[in-house]
């Protein structure tokens, strides 16, 4: 029982870190999304959310821009046009 409820925690706290959110964007744009990536991307905090949902979106079909896209690729991949318009929603706000 005790280890059930352990295995319950987990999921629970999986759930919390939901890896659609701008929290999978963190370890390289900041919590604020005030770095620049590698000291290469823009700050992209505050941008208004068409103009980060058309990026990501493009970056998920590999057009746009540099040299360090591939990262980009990668991570918009797996994700839903509504995963991108929540991040680009989140990301306006900061
Ligand atoms: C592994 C590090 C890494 C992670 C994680 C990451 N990015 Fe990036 N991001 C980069 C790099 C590097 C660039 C510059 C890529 C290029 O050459 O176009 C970039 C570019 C961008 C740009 C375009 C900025 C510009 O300069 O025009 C946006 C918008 C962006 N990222 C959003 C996100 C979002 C939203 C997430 C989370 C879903 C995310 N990134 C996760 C490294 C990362």
């Amino acid at each position: 029982m005790k280890h059930f409820m352990f295995f319950l925690v987990s999921l629970l706290s999986l759930e919390a870190s939901h890896p659609t959110s701008y929290n999978m964007c963190i370890s390289c744009h900041g919590k604020d999304g005030k770095n620049t990536a590698f000291g290469y991307s823009d700050v992209i905090a505050g941008w208004p959310v068409e103009k980060t949902e058309q990026v990501l979106h493009r970056y998920r079909n590999g057009g746009y821009r540099g040299n360090m896209r591939d990262f980009m690729v990668c991570i918009t991949a797996p994700l839903t046009q509504k995963d991108l318009q929540e991040i680009a929603h989140a990301l306006s706000l900061k």
